[in-house]
C-alpha cells in the first residue's frame, strides 16, 4: 500500500504512519476539528490521515473547502459505506439518505424527502402554523417554571423534535411523556457512543463488529431508537388507509406498496426505518443544540439579548406570535441567529463524503474512494474570512446601515450536492422558536451560577455543557 501511495504525485501531504494503526494517534477523537485545525498549520489547508490502511483527506479552509463542495460538487457527493450500523439493517438499498452512497438509491430518496416533505408543508405556511404552535407549547412550558432556575436542554429538544415527528410520524409528544423523552436521550446517548476512537476503528476493520454480542454492547442506544420507531410505524401500518397520506410514513408505505414488484428498490421495510430515523435525528439534534447556543449566549450576551428584545417590540410587538416575514424587517435578530450557527459550529467536521472518481483539490491529487473530511468549523473560523472569528460578533452579518448581509463562507447546512436537506424547515424553526421565546421572556444566569461554559461537547454535533436559565416573564 505505501508503495502505491508513494506512486501518486501530489497525493497531499501528511504526517508519517505507524503500522496497523496508521496516523489515528495524532488525532483527539473527542476534539477532532481542533486536531485537524493544528495539523492544518503544518501541512496546509489540503492534507491527507490514515485510519489504519483507510485513506482520508482533510479540507480546511474556506477556499478549499468551497471548491471540493461547490466547485467539484459531484466529484466528491459519494459517501463513506458505515458497518457499524449493519445490525440496525443499514445496507444494499437500505442506507437512508444522510449515509447512502452516491447513487440511483440516494438520489430517489433525497428527492421523495425532499418533495413529500414539501407536500406536508416543508418551506410553506402550514408548517410555520406547526412551529408556532409549539413555539407556543414551549414558552407555556416555560412559563410553569415560575421564574426558578432550569435547564431548558430537554424542553427544546422536545419542542423541535416534535416538528419534524408530526411531519414524519403525524404525532407530537407532550413534554412530560416519559417514552419520548426517554427516546431523546437516547438519540443523545447514542450520538456520544458514536464518537471516540473505537467507532472509528471498527469504521475500517469491522469484521471486529462480527464479534457476537460487539455492535449491541458498544452501540446499545441504537437498537432502543430502532424498537421505538417500529411501534410507531407498526401503529401506521395497522391504522393505514392506502387512499390517505397522513404524514411521510404513509407516503413511503404506498411507494412500498407500489415498489413490491421491483426487486431491489430502495422503498423497503429496512429503508423506511433508516430513512425515517434519519430525518427524526438530523432534524432534532441540530436545530436543538442550536437554539440551546443561542439561549446561552443571550446570557452570556445580555446587551445583544437587550437589542433583539428591541427589534421584536418594534417590529412584531408583544401581542402576535412572530410570522417569517417579519424576518426581512429584523436584520439585528436574523444577524445573531446566523452568528449563532457560526460561532456555535455545531457540525465541526461536518458528514464524511468520499471521493467518488479519482479528481484533484487545491492541485493535489485525490483517488477515488478517499475519505473526506469537510472541516466546516475551519470555514466558520477562517481567520482569512471573518472580522473576530473567535468571538461571538453580531456584525458579522451587518453593513454599516445595519442591515443583514449573506456571506458566503456561512457554511454551517454544507453546500452542494449533499447539502442538508432540511435548510428550510431548520432556518423557520430557528427563527419562530428563538423570536417567540425572546418576545415572551428575558433569559438570565440564576444567583450565584458560576459563568457556563462556552466551550462545547463534540459527539458529532458540538453541543453547549449543561447550564441553568432563569427565564423572567416579559
Ligand atoms: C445533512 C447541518 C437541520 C436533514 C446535513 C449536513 C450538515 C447539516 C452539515 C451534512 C452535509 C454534507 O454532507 O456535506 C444541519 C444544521 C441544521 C440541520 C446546522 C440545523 C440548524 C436539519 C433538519 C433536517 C435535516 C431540520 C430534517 C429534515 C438532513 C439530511 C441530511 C442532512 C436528511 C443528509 C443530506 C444528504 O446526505 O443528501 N445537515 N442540518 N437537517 N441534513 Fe441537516
Amino acid at each position: 500500500f505505501l508503495k502505491r501511495r508513494k506512486s501518486w504525485s501530489r497525493y497531499p501531504p501528511g504526517p508519517t504512519s505507524l503500522p496497523f494503526i496508521g496516523t489515528m494517534l495524532q488525532i483527539d477523537f473527542h476534539n477532532p476539528h481542533l486536531s485537524f485545525t493544528q495539523l492544518s498549520k503544518k501541512y496546509g489547508n489540503v492534507f491527507s490521515l490514515q485510519n489504519c490502511w483507510r485513506n482520508l483527506v482533510v479540507v480546511n479552509g474556506f477556499k478549499a473547502v468551497k471548491e471540493a463542495l461547490v466547485q467539484k460538487s459531484e466529484d466528491f457527493a459519494d459517501r463513506p459505506y458505515f458497518p457499524i450500523y449493519e445490525h440496525l439493517g443499514y445496507g444494499e438499498n437500505a442506507e437512508g439518505v444522510v449515509l447512502a452512497r452516491y447513487g440511483h438509491a440516494w438520489k430517489e430518496q433525497r428527492r421523495f424527502a425532499l418533495s413529500t416533505l414539501k407536500s406536508f408543508g416543508m418551506g410553506k405556511k402550514s408548517v410555520e402554523q406547526r412551529v408556532t404552535e409549539e413555539a407556543g407549547f414551549l414558552c407555556a412550558a416555560i412559563c410553569s417554571e415560575k421564574g426558578r432556575p432550569f435547564d431548558p436542554h430537554f424542553l427544546i429538544n422536545n419542542a423541535v423534535s416534535n416538528v419534524i415527528c408530526s411531519l414524519v410520524y403525524g404525532e407530537r409528544f407532550d413534554y412530560d411523556n416519559k417514552k419520548f423523552q426517554r427516546l431523546l436521550h437516547l438519540t443523545e446517548q447514542a450520538f456520544n457512543e458514536e464518537a471516540g476512537f473505537l467507532p472509528q476503528l471498527l469504521m475500517v476493520v469491522p469484521w471486529l463488529l462480527h464479534i457476537p454480542g460487539v455492535p449491541q454492547s458498544i452501540f446499545r442506544s441504537q437498537k432502543e431508537i430502532l424498537d421505538f420507531t417500529e411501534e410507531l410505524v407498526k401503529e401506521h401500518r395497522t391504522t393505514w388507509n392506502p387512499t390517505q397520506k397522513r404524514d411521510f410514513t404513509d407516503a413511503f408505505l404506498q411507494e412500498i406498496e407500489k415498489a413490491k414488484e421491483h426487486a431491489g428498490s430502495s422503498f423497503n421495510d429496512n429503508n423506511l426505518r433508516m430513512v425515517t430515523i434519519d430525518l427524526f435525528t438530523a432534524g432534532t439534534e441540530t436545530t436543538s443544540t442550536t437554539l440551546r447556543w443561542a439561549l446561552l449566549y443571550m446570557l452570556l450576551h445580555p446587551d445583544i439579548q437587550c437589542k433583539v428584545q428591541e427589534e421584536i417590540d418594534k417590529v412584531i410587538g408583544r401581542d402576535r406570535s412572530p410570522q417569517m416575514e417579519d424576518q426581512a424587517n429584523m436584520p439585528y435578530t436574523n444577524a445573531v441567529i446566523h452568528e449563532t450557527q457560526r460561532f456555535g459550529d455545531i457540525i465541526p467536521v461536518g458528514v464524511p463524503h468520499m471521493a467518488y472518481r479519482d479528481t484533484e483539490l487545491q492541485g493535489l491529487f485525490i483517488p477515488k474512494g478517499t475519505t473526506i473530511i469537510t472541516n466546516l468549523s475551519s470555514v466558520l473560523k477562517d481567520e482569512t474570512v471573518w472580522e473576530k472569528p473567535h468571538q461571538f460578533y453580531p456584525e458579522h452579518f451587518l453593513d454599516a446601515d445595519g442591515q443583514f448581509v449573506k456571506r458566503e463562507a456561512f457554511l454551517p447546512f454544507s453546500a452542494g450536492r449533499r447539502v442538508c436537506l432540511g435548510e428550510q424547515l431548520a432556518r423557520i424553526e430557528l427563527f419562530l422558536f428563538f423570536t417567540s421565546l425572546l418576545q415572551h421572556f428575558t433569559v438570565c444566569l440564576p444567583e450565584g451560577q458560576a459563568r457556563p461554559r462556552e466551550d462545547g461537547h463534540f459527539a458529532m454535533t458540538l453541543t453547549p455543557h449543561p447550564y441553568q436559565i432563569q427565564a423572567v416573564p416579559r
